[in-house]
C-alpha cells in the first residue's frame, strides 16, 4: 500500500499534465489512489502553464475497480465523489487514457473525464452486479447518457466487459490509439482538444441518449421479461435496472440520489454480503494448509481417460479445450465410437450456436484418440478412471494401470461414492491415487471435487488442484467419506424429502419450496431427470419404497414420460395423481395420516439437516473450511449464490435457531439423525461457521 505521493505522479509534457497512477497490482481506488488523483488534478489546475490533463496508469491496467478490502470499513477521505467532482468540474480538459481494464469505480472515474482514449486491447465494464451491487459512483447515471438505455441495461446487469472497438462504436471512448502508444496518443489528443478549443464535455449534462428512451417504459418491461430466468431471485439486477430507469426519467442529481439509496440498500443486505463472501471463498478454496504453494507439481502433458461414457466423454472435452492430448480407453469398439461421436456432436452444437468455429471443432477432435488397450496409457501423466460405479471393476482397472502407467503419473478416479482408500489398495503406489470427482455434464459444470485419500501425496494433490484451475474449474478439496462433500449433504436432504412424503407433503410441494428458495430444482424433479432407476433392479425390487413401486410401474423418470411427475411431449412436468395415490397407499399401510406441512417447515426440514451434515463434514476434517462446502454446493448443485451456500445461509439464519428447530423436529428426522456436536457448540457460543478459522 503506497501513499498518495508514491502512487501518483504528475509530469508536465509541453502544456499537458500527465497524471500517472502506479498502485499495483490493478490500480484499485484505495484511499491513497483517491488522494493521489485529487492532489494531482488540483495541482494541474493550479499550474498556469498546464492546459490539459491526461489521467493514465502504469502497470498492467487502468483503474480496475474499487478497493474491495475497504468494503464494510469506515470511509476514509477523500471519497470517490469528491475526486470525481474535481475531475468533472476542472476548468481544463481531463482525458482518461485507458489500457487493460477500466472496471467499476475505474470506469466511473473515466466517465467523469471530459474525453476518453483507449488502446485496442482495453476493455470497460461495470461488474458490480456480480457482487450483488450496482455502480454506486454515478456509473448508472452517466453510462446511459453516453451509450443509451438499452446498452447500459446490458452492461450493468451482465457485468460483462466491453472491448475498446465496441466502446468506440457506442461512444464510450472517443478515440483508439495504437497499442503501446497510449501516453503519446492521449497527449496528442489533449493538444488537439486545446488547439481546437473543444468543449469540456460533461457526461452528466448530455441528455439526448436518455431522452430517446423517455416515454418508452416498454424498453424496461421487455428487458425484465427477457431476463426473468437469469435474474430470478437476485436483487442486484433489478436495482441496476431501476437506476437506469431513474437516469432516463429524472434529472441527473435526482438520479444520483436513487442510485445512492439503492446502492446502500444492496450493500447492507444479505445478498451482496453472500456474493462478496462467495467471491473470497472461491479464491480461498485453492489454498490447502499442508500443501504449500511451492509443492512440486507433476507436469501434465498427456491425459488418459478410461471409460468413454457420460462422464468420460465430458471429462475429455475439458482437456481438449485447453489443448492437451487425451487418449480414451474403452472395452468395446462400439462404445468407443459412440463416446467419440457424442463428443463431436457436442462440439458441433457449440459451433452451431456460434461458440466456436468448425476449425476449432476439428482441432479439438484431433487431440482425442481412442483405444481398446490400456497399454496406450503408458506414457500419460494423468489418468482418470470413469468406468462403471463398481468397486471390483475399479480395483481391477487400477491394478492393471499400476503395471502399465509410467512412474510418477497420477491415477485418478471419478467415482461418486466408492471408498478411494480401498481403490488405492489395488496399486503399489497409493500415493499416486486421488479422486477427481467431476459433475455431470462434466464439460459444463464448474465444480471439481478433488478427493484426497489417506496416502495421496502432496504433489499429487497440488497437481490435481492446478489441473482443475487449468481447465477452468472451481475446485474444492474433500477427504474420503461416503458421497464426499456434495453428495453426502445431498443425501441428508433426500432422506428428509422422502420422509416428508410419508407425512403428507407431495413431491411438487417440496420441489416448489426449494425452487422458490432459489435452487434450480427440487429432489423429485432431479430424480426424474436423472432416472429413478439409478441403482434399482427389477430382480431386487421389493415394492418396499415409493421409488421402487414407481420403477416397477415403469415410471422411471423423464426418459419414460413419467416418474414422480407426469410429463407431456415437451417434457413439461405436471403433478401426478398416480404418484399421489402410490404415496397415500404407502402412508395408509404405515398407519399414518397426512398433515398439512407449511413451506417454511419443508425448507427447514430440507435445509437444516444439510447444514448439520456440513458441520459433521467439518468436524471430521473432510472439508478444510465451511466456505469450501459452500463452493461445492454453489457450483455443483446450483445453490443460489445470493444465499452464499448452505453454511453461509446457516450463519444468516443463526446456528442457535437451527439447533432449536432440529431439536423440535426430534424423531421426525429419523432414528439415525444426530445433531453435530460442532453445530451445537457454535450455537451455544453464539458463533458462526465463518468464525471458524
Ligand atoms: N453420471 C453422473 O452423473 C456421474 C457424476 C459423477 C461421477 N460419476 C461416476 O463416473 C463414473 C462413470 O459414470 P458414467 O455415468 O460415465 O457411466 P457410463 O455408464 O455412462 O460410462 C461408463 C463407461 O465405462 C466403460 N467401461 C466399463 N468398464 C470398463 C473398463 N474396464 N475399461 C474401459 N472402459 C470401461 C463402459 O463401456 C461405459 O462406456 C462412475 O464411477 C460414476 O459413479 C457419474
Amino acid at each position: 500500500m503506497g501513499t498518495a505521493d508514491t502512487v501518483a505522479s504528475l509530469a508536465i509534457d509541453g502544456h499537458v499534465a500527465v497524471l500517472m497512477l502506479d498502485s499495483p497490482p490493478v490500480n484499485a481506488l484505495s484511499q491513497a489512489v483517491r488522494e493521489g488523483i485529487l492532489n494531482g488534478v488540483n495541482e494541474a489546475i493550479a499550474r498556469p502553464e498546464v492546459e490539459a490533463v491526461v489521467l493514465i496508469c502504469d502497470g498492467r491496467t487502468f483503474i480496475a475497480g474499487a478497493d474491495i478490502t475497504e468494503f464494510g470499513k469506515p470511509p476514509r477521505a477523500p471519497g470517490l465523489r469528491e475526486v470525481q467532482d474535481a475531475i468533472e468540474n476542472a476548468p481544463k480538459p481531463v482525458i482518461a487514457a485507458i489500457h487493460g481494464t477500466a472496471l467499476g469505480g475505474g470506469l466511473e472515474v473515466a466517465l467523469c473525464c471530459h474525453y476518453r482514449v483507449a488502446v485496442p486491447s482495453a476493455r470497460c465494464g461495470l461488474p458490480e452486479v456480480n457482487l450483488g451491487l450496482l455502480p454506486g459512483a454515478g456509473g448508472t447515471q452517466r453510462l446511459p447518457r453516453i451509450v443509451g438505455a438499452p446498452k447500459a441495461l446490458e452492461m450493468v446487469t451482465s457485468g460483462q466487459h466491453v472491448g475498446a472497438r465496441e466502446c468506440l462504436a457506442m461512444g464510450l471512448v472517443d478515440e483508439i490509439v495504437p497499442e503501446g502508444e497510449l501516453r503519446a496518443g492521449a497527449v496528442a489528443l489533449a493538444r488537439r482538444i486545446v488547439a481546437e478549443r473543444r468543449p469540456l464535455k460533461k457526461v452528466r449534462e448530455s441528455d439526448d441518449k436518455v431522452a430517446a428512451a423517455r416515454g418508452h417504459p416498454e424498453i424496461f418491461a421487455d428487458f425484465r421479461k427477457a431476463n426473468a430466468r437469469k435474474f430470478r431471485g437476485f436483487l442486484a439486477p433489478e436495482y441496476n435496472i431501476r437506476c437506469i430507469e431513474a437516469a432516463v426519467n429524472l434529472p441527473f442529481d435526482e438520479g444520483l440520489k436513487v442510485e445512492r439509496q439503492l446502492f446502500t440498500e444492496l450493500m447492507q443486505g444479505t445478498q451482496s454480503a453472500a456474493q462478496r463472501y462467495v467471491f473470497f471463498a472461491e479464491r480461498q478454496a485453492w489454498k490447502i494448509p499442508d500443501v504449500p504453494d511451492d509443492t512440486p507439481l507433476v507436469p501434465v502433458k498427456k491425459v488418459g481417460i478410461i471409460g468413454a461414457g457420460t462422464m468420460g466423454g465430458g471429462i475429455a472435452m475439458n482437456f481438449a479445450g485447453v489443448g492437451l492430448p487425451v487418449t480414451l480407453v474403452e472395452t468395446r469398439q462400439d462404445a468407443l465410437d459412440r463416446g467419440l461421436a457424442v463428443i463431436r456432436r457436442n462440439y458441433e452444437n457449440s459451433a452451431r450456436r456460434g461458440r466456436m468455429t468448425m476449425v476449432d471443432v476439428d482441432r479439438r477432435m484431433a487431440l482425442l484418440s481412442g483405444s481398446l488397450d490400456l497399454r496406450s496409457l503408458a506414457d500419460c501423466d494423468l489418468v482418470i478412471e470413469a468406468v462403471f460405479e463398481n468397486m471390483a471393476i475399479k480395483k481391477e482397472v487400477f491394478a492393471r494401470l499400476d503395471a502399465i502407467v509410467k512412474p510418477g503419473a497420477i491415477l485418478a478416479t471419478n467415482t461418486s461414492a466408492l471408498d478411494i482408500d480401498e481403490i488405492a489398495t489395488a496399486v503399489k503406489r497409493p500415493e499416486a491415487v486421488i479422486g477427481m470427482h467431476f459433475f455431470s455434464p462434466a464439460n459444463v459444470m464448474r465444480l471439481l471435487e478433488v478427493v484426497r485419500a489417506k496416502q495421496t501425496s502432496r504433489p499429487v494433490i497440488a497437481t490435481a488442484m492446478q489441473t482443475a484451475r487449468k481447465i477452468g474449474k472451481v475446485a474444492a478439496l474433500s477427504g474420503v467419506c461416503p458421497g464426499f462433500i456434495g453428495n453426502r449433504i445431498l443425501a441428508a436432504r433426500t432422506q428428509q424429502a422422502q420422509a416428508m412424503l410419508m407425512e403428507g407433503a407431495m413431491p411438487w410441494d417440496i420441489d416448489r419450496a426449494l425452487y422458490d428458495f432459489g435452487l434450480p430444482m427440487g429432489p423429485f424433479a432431479m430424480s426424474d431427470l436423472a432416472g429413478l432407476d439409478i441403482g434399482w433392479s427389477k430382480e431386487a425390487s421389493r415394492s418396499s419404497t415409493i421409488r421402487e413401486v414407481l420403477c416397477e410401474m415403469g415410471r422411471r423418470g423423464q426418459k419414460t414420460g413419467a416418474g414422480y411427475y407426469d410429463y407431456d411431449e415437451q417434457r413439461n412436468a405436471k403433478p401426478s395423481p398416480v404418484t399421489e395415490q402410490v404415496i397415500r397407499d404407502f402412508m395408509a399401510k404405515a398407519g399414518g395420516t397426512p398433515r398439512e406441512i407449511s413451506t417454511e417447515e419443508i425448507l427447514e426440514r430440507c435445509l437444516y439437516p444439510m447444514i448439520n451434515e456440513g458441520a459433521k463434514i467439518l468436524e471430521e476434517g473432510i472439508a478444510i473450511r465451511a466456505s469450501d462446502i459452500d463452493i461445492v454446493w454453489i457450483n455443483g448443485y446450483g445453490w443460489p449464490v445470493y444465499r452464499g451456500g448452505p453454511m453461509f445461509y446457516g450463519d444468516t439464519v443463526g446456528l442457535a435457531t437451527i439447533v432449536a428447530r432440529l431439536r423440535a423436529f426430534g424423531p421426525k428426522l429419523g432414528r439415525q439423525f444426530t445433531i453435530s456436536p460442532l453445530l451445537e457448540k457454535l450455537a451455544a457460543e453464539g458463533r458462526r461457521f465463518q468464525d471458524l478459522r
